[in-house]
């Protein structure tokens, strides 16, 4: 088969948070989806960019104290740790602020014009006289039409789910300014969708096999006559007026485009930038009847990318997407929905800094996924289970049992496969194509149950010729060498199988192997005899159950903010375990003095039971005459580990209460135990 062109791109994220285990799952579908066309022989350009206009981005930038090029360039600045942590390898990542995407959503937006499918229309909108801006919807809030619930959207109401129009709203109020808006009217720039050239296009383009049934089912309302015999298709209003971080609509001064006018023209931006880049033509790959186009999204963006989208491009004259796939929404212990506004549940970069391997989250999403757009449920038990029992038990074993003995007998040389051997060989070779067809329409999970299925049969093979008793017994050389070598062939082609998915421990045993690495083509192949291999290293860990109990400890409380004078905001919650490091005792003050050449210590000569005397220096030289705390108990700090300080070591420290301001009334008061404490009692 002759060499395909693809461009590939997932959904380009909000240039206004960090990525969420939402976004990881996506660019894990596509990248393993990318590897595995890679591993045909095709060749990928895999891009993605920051999603940086629109008003909640201006708007979150403001508050930041940022202009919004600052604000989302130091978005894109985070974005790094999370794509190498999981091993996700964009080609290019860019921004929809940069000037590719300036000029080609211009270009576009030309082409339509010409094209007749541009108009402009007056409407009337709610602006905010204090902002002096017309406010987004989602900016105007007020008392819901229907159930009179205060503080709702404008869009649609959160207690009663009535969805209503911002002029519905009783007593609104912008949420910017908390002004009342009033109605003001605007120009706007409509993309004509309702035209009948577009219905028709669409029609076909829907139809022609780029969505998954399951979405074109969703979508066809949009496009086909409802009850009333129109379609859901009206035009799109795809302008917004200044104050907007966005593009400047050519020839209309103070107009801009809409932030989802601009956002997918993006994915051809970051091309187009990519191969600036590696000194490639994008026109003329763009142009090429061959290149083939993909993008993966969410289930929440489904018509900008199957209508809007693909309407854009065609009537402007380009090349429309081969296909959409859509996914689901990944779910955490059937729980909360990993939405974009609330990322909360498993937070990728902790799960790196936690130590987990990242390869187990990309075997365990693949495992549930599947090219259905249904939702897919992390759970703990099935993660650990999945990991540590299919992957690790039947996959990463095989290799870690036979590896041994071809080191240490056989110097590191494979042998000759006898029959029953090649019979297994053979299986496994066999599979290649049904696992290259599962790969390639992105139903990850059967391809993963097709190796572990041919795992189990290796396994089997391996429980059955028991080479750790060949090794044992006399003349049983040649058997024993015979059994690890096909072991190692058929690790080879399970490594193969897995590889999209695990792309790092392949490159690892592509070294233990001394191999090249591995494509889909070598299938067909076998190492040989005679072909050396590296000793064996251990290749993965299992998952410990305290890193998935640690995963999902909830985060500490969020301190409060106190209101009193010199109040601070109580710290961040600690586990009575961290408190119990801290050893705290009752002091008796034995000796107290003035310190000199300082004006705010004391030096304290404690017992703490030990029956010796500790010395401690303490800033209360402002609060205390050293006669009158003579003889008194306190609670100091037992365990705090010494201090070298200008006048001597300090063994501890006495606890005192003030303001962080300790100048600040009422000054600091150490403490002192009610009657009945003695010196050297823990206090707990
Ligand atoms: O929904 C989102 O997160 C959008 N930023 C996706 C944009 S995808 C493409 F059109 F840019
Ligand atoms: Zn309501």
């Amino acid at each position: 088969m002759s060499q395909r062109r693809l461009f590939v791109t997932t959904a380009l994220p909000y240039a206004n948070g960090n990525f969420h285990i939402g976004h990881i799952m996506e660019y894990i579908q596509a990248d393993i989806w990318v590897r595995f066309q890679r591993m045909q022989g095709n060749e990928v350009h895999f891009v993605c960019a920051d999603d940086a206009h629109g008003a909640p981005i201006m708007i979150a930038a403001d508050k930041a104290g940022k202009t919004p090029q600052q604000f989302v360039a130091d978005i894109a600045a985070g974005r790094k740790p999370y794509l190498d942590g999981f091993h996700i390898a964009f080609d290019n990542w860019h921004s929809t602020d940069a000037p590719e995407n300036h000029e080609l959503a211009q270009q576009i937006y030309r082409d339509l014009k010409a094209n007749g499918l541009i108009e402009t229309r007056t409407i009337e909108q709610f602006f905010d006289p204090e902002k002096s801006m017309f406010l987004p919807d989602r900016f105007i809030k007020g008392e819901c039409p229907n159930c009179h619930a205060k503080d709702q959207y404008g869009d649609n109401c959160e207690v009663c789910s009535k969805v209503y129009s911002p002029t519905d709203l009783i007593n609104p109020y912008s949420a910017l300014s908390g002004a009342k808006p009033v109605l003001k009217q605007s120009e706007h720039f409509f993309f004509k969708l309702s035209d009948p050239r577009c219905l028709a296009f669409l029609d076909q383009w829907t139809q022609s096999g780029a969505v998954q049934p399951e979405v074109l089912n969703k979508i066809s309302e949009w496009i086909e006559p409802g009850e009333d015999g129109k379609p859901k298709m009206g035009d799109w209003d795809i302008s917004r007026d200044a104050p907007y971080f966005g593009i400047e609509i050519p020839d209309a001064p103070g107009k801009y485009f809409y932030v989802w006018l601009d956002a997918p023209v993006g994915y051809l931006a970051s091309l187009k930038n990519w191969f600036g880049k590696t000194g490639r033509d994008f026109d003329a790959f763009m142009a090429d009847p061959t290149t083939e186009q993909f993008h993966f999204i969410g289930k929440d963006i489904i018509t900008f990318h199957t209508l809007f989208w693909p309407a854009m491009l065609h009537f402007s004259g380009r090349k429309t997407p081969n296909a959409v796939f859509v996914h689901g929404f990944l779910t955490v212990n059937n729980g909360e929905k990993m939405s974009k506004s609330r990322g909360t549940g498993l937070d990728p970069l902790k799960y790196l800094g936690l130590g987990m391997n990242p390869e187990w989250l990309r075997y365990y999403l693949a495992a549930k996924l599947s090219a259905r757009n249904e939702d897919i449920d992390f759970n703990p038990d099935d993660f650990l289970a999945r990991v540590n029992s299919d992957l690790i038990g039947k996959y990463i074993n095989i290799a870690s049992r036979a590896a041994g003995f071809i080191a240490k007998r056989f110097n590191g040389k494979l042998g000759e496969v006898s029959a029953d051997g090649d019979n297994l060989i053979d299986h496994l070779q066999t599979a290649a194509p049904a696992i290259t067809a599962l790969y390639a329409e992105r139903e990850y999970g059967k391809a993963l149950r097709e190796v572990m299925l041919l795992a189990d049969r290796v396994n089997a093979y391996v429980d059955q010729n028991k080479p750790w008793e060949l090794a044992k017994q006399e003349g049983m050389d040649g058997r024993l060498h015979d059994v690890c070598t096909a072991c190692i062939e058929a690790f080879r082609l399970l490594t193969l199988y897995l590889k999209p998915v695990l792309p790092a421990l392949a490159t690892n045993v592509e070294a233990f192997l001394q191999v090249q690495p591995l494509q889909f083509s070598d299938a067909s192949s076998l190492l040989g005899a005679g072909h050396g291999i590296n000793a064996y290293q251990h290749l993965m860990q299992r998952v410990d159950v305290k890193q998935l109990d640690a995963l999902f400890e909830p985060p500490p409380a969020p301190a409060v903010e106190l209101t009193v004078p010199g109040g601070e905001p109580i710290a961040d919650t600690i586990t009575i375990d961290d408190f119990g490091k801290i050893d705290l005792r009752i002091a008796q003050i034995v000796n107290c003095e003035a310190v000199e050449g300082s004006t705010k210590l004391l030096r304290l000569t404690l017992d703490v039971g030990e029956g010796k005397t500790r010395n401690v220096f303490s800033g209360i030289a402002s609060a205390y005459a050293p006669e009158d705390l003579v003889g008194k108990l306190t609670v100091m700090v037992a365990n705090l580990a010494p201090r070298k300080m200008k006048f001597g070591v300090s063994e501890g420290m006495v606890l005192a209460a003030s303001h962080a301001d300790e100048t600040e009334e009422p000054g600091i008061h150490i403490l002192n135990p009610w009657p009945g404490a003695k010196p050297g009692m823990r206090v707990r």
